[in-house]
């Protein structure tokens, strides 16, 4: 089949992309590369053989859209092209609602025209927000706190809700990632954000490498074992074979379904940091500084709907993620 995948140079899309031309998928990226490189494209063609068709453009381009829609008989849409920056969504909330939304319709709309009916979006855990019992379970309410960023996520998924409910046939995976981290075995990709990371892993992998002096763990004074908050860290590769299961149950199914991508367990801020030190041989130092503000305690996914209905469990272990995560440092070094 042939996917379009927005935001295909990023972190998860990247990888994405590389399993589904592995699995035998013709590929579509369109990216505007306003927070990945160009040369991804390279590295997903360096590491699977072929290189996907690639459209450099804004996905809220009707234009572009339309363009890609006719030359390309389209099966299904994967989408993850957005703003994602629970912090920036704060301080510029308009830019993340025209962006995250907007792009969202556009496709919608192309979509309809094209006849394509099968679309699987790049959801978060974010929606489930502070008040939540832990494990999350994919019936519970969605809503966010103070964030925008989540609140795009909550409200695409509704979009989506309500359009499958409008649209016999069309189909909707709405895919709910925890925290996704690691990298491609080969060291070609992985999570390289602009700037000063704000996401742990990547920090943590900096530090490593010596870019950066140290990190600071937001807080040791939470409710948990070891006072440090607790996420559901996931291998980003497990990440990406999530969406081609998702791909396969579109193909089977219509309506819109949620599904938790995550691997049903909790790790702390220290446990990840002495497992990286343990993994890579590679010390990270490391103070203790305040908590950040909207860090919850603690969550992590029940993953029975996934297992049970997608086929899909994450398989890597936080060792394959740390290690992954250095390898990819290191080959960025190199370059
Ligand atoms: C994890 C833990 C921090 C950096 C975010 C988004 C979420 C999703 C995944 C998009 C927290 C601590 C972090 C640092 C630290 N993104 N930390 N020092 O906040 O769970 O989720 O990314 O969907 O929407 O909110 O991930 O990696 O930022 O933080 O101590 O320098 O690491 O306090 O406890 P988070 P994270």
């Amino acid at each position: 089949m042939k996917i379009l995948v927005t935001g295909g140079a990023g972190f998860i899309g990247s990888h994405t992309c590389v399993e589904l031309l592995e699995a035998g998928h013709d590929v579509v990226i369109l990216d505007d590369l306003s927070n990945a490189s160009g040369t991804v494209i390279d590295k997903i063609e360096t590491i699977t053989g072929k290189r996907p068709a690639f459209y450099q453009a804004d996905a809220k381009d009707r234009a572009v859209l339309h363009e890609i829609f006719t030359a390309h008989r389209i099966d299904a849409v994967v989408h993850f092209a957005g703003f994602k920056a629970v912090g920036e969504s704060c301080h510029i909330p308009l830019a993340y609602y025209r962006n995250n939304l907007d792009s969202t319709l556009a496709l919608l709309e192309e979509m309809a025209q094209a006849g394509c009916t099968r679309f699987v979006f790049s959801s978060s855990a974010t929606v489930y927000g502070p008040d939540n019992a832990i494990p999350y379970v994919e019936t519970m309410p969605t809503y966010v706190a103070t964030n925008p960023y989540g609140w795009t996520k909550v409200m695409i998924e509704q979009i989506l809700r309500d359009y499958c409910t409008a649209t016999p046939g069309f189909t909707a995976v709405l895919l709910r990632y925890f925290n996704p981290i690691g990298g491609h075995p080969s060291g070609l990709l992985g999570d390289d954000p602009n700037g000063i990371p704000n996401n742990l892993m990547p920090y943590i992998a900096r530090v490593a490498a010596g870019q950066l002096d140290k990190l600071t763990i937001f807080g040791d004074d939470y409710p948990t074992p070891d006072g440090t908050c607790r996420r559901d860290y996931l291998h980003v590769v497990d990440l990406a074979k999530g969406h081609l299961k998702a791909i396969d149950y579109a193909m089977e199914h219509t309506g819109a379904e949620a599904f938790n991508l995550g691997t049903g367990h909790a790790v702390s801020v220290l446990e990840l940091v002495n497992t990286f030190m343990e993994a890579t041989g590679v010390n990270v130092p490391y103070v203790i500084g305040p908590r950040r503000e909207g860090d919850l305690p603690q969550m992590w996914a029940d993953t029975h709907k996934a297992e049970t209905i997608l086929g899909w469990k994450a398989e890597k272990t936080v060792a394959d993620m740390c290690r992954d995560s250095w390898n990819f440092v290191c080959s960025v070094k190199k370059q």
